[in-house]
């Protein structure tokens, strides 16, 4: 029996979703005008690409082939990138460096990193369209996803409370509130695109399990990431350390302590892997994914 490796899994998408963006690029007839370019800058140069990776390793474990996969990877990958580089503009966190080096917005001018966002979020959209792999009714419900797990019930509703609440005490479930949306809407969503483009789609009672998972990977990455804010090492996290705590950030270590923060991510982790115990298919990977979320320094 072989055992299944993770870092080498990981390895692999990275290199074949890194390549299958680049190539989105080749329809555009302005790929070399500042927008494009500051949209390849926001997408392409590093990233870890654990959604593309979420859209892969579930789709494949159902029984989808990663051609299948491609276009929705990439899409969700398009929102993630647009909501960082938003993310870090003076109006919002008023970063200066992700993924190791300056953000879009230092690297171009503000203006062309808010328009490369915006771009981003049309052209994953657009890129969605073009898988030919797949069912109309199968690329509507990867719209529908995609979409509500970015705006206004998802993605930006979590990135508009987090500002609402920095300079305040909010409740733990306020906070959960937050990072639910922020962050777990998106990497919820590439589980459940993973599975809307496999042959499983239309199973309900996998639906349940594989949302289960997701919603507690989902919380539990945003709980690592206000950890890796305080613990972390900037040169491997790509980005400040202390940002939260300059900005008065409502996290997990400021409601629970750092000890409590680190005990919550573990109780996300077992609430994740129980609910793969009922997943009737080689959870190997997704399982991997959870382990990797809380333990992870980067
Ligand atoms: C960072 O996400 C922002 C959060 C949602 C916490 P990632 O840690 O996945 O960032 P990259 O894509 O690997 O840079
Ligand atoms: C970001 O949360 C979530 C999104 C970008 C949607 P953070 O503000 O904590 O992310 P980092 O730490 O800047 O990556
Ligand atoms: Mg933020
Ligand atoms: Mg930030
Ligand atoms: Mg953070």
């Amino acid at each position: 029996m072989t055992t299944y490796n993770f870092k080498q899994d990981l390895s692999k998408i990275q290199q074949r979703i890194n390549a299958f963006m680049l190539a989105q690029f080749d329809d555009i007839e302005c790929h070399s005008s500042p927008l494009a370019e500051a949209m390849k800058y926001g997408l392409l140069l590093g990233g870890k690409r654990i959604r593309p990776f979420l859209v892969y390793a579930t789709g494949r474990m159902l029984g989808a082939n990663l051609e299948q996969l491609d276009y929705a990877a990439a899409a969700l990958e398009c929102i993630h990138a647009y909501s960082l580089i938003h993310d870090d503009l003076p109006a919002m966190d008023n970063d200066d460096l992700r993924r190791g080096q300056p953000t879009c917005h230092i690297a171009f001018d503000h203006a062309t990193a808010i328009l490369a966002g915006d771009a981003l979020q049309a052209f994953a959209f657009d890129i969605l369209t073009k898988n030919t792999a797949l069912s109309g009714e199968q690329k509507l419900a990867l719209v529908q996803v995609l979409s509500r797990a970015s705006g206004v019930q998802g993605m930006c509703l979590g990135q508009s409370l987090d500002l609402l609440a920095e300079h305040k005490q909010v409740s733990l479930s306020e906070l959960e509130t937050i990072h639910r949306n922020k962050t777990g809407a998106l990497l919820s969503a590439a589980v459940t695109m993973g599975f809307i483009c496999s042959p499983e789609f239309g199973n309900q009672k996998l639906a349940q399990h594989l949302d289960n998972y997701s919603n507690a990977i989902g919380l539990a990455f945003q709980v690592q990431d206000d950890i890796l804010d305080i613990v972390g090492d900037q040169a491997e996290i790509g980005k400040p350390v202390g940002s939260d705590v300059d900005l008065d950030k409502s996290t997990y270590p400021k409601l629970l302590g750092l000890d409590g923060a680190k005990q919550k991510a573990q109780e996300l982790y077992q609430t994740a892997v129980q609910n793969l115990q009922e997943i009737p298919f080689d959870t190997s990977a997704l399982r991997s994914l959870a382990e990797f979320v809380v333990n992870r320094k980067s």
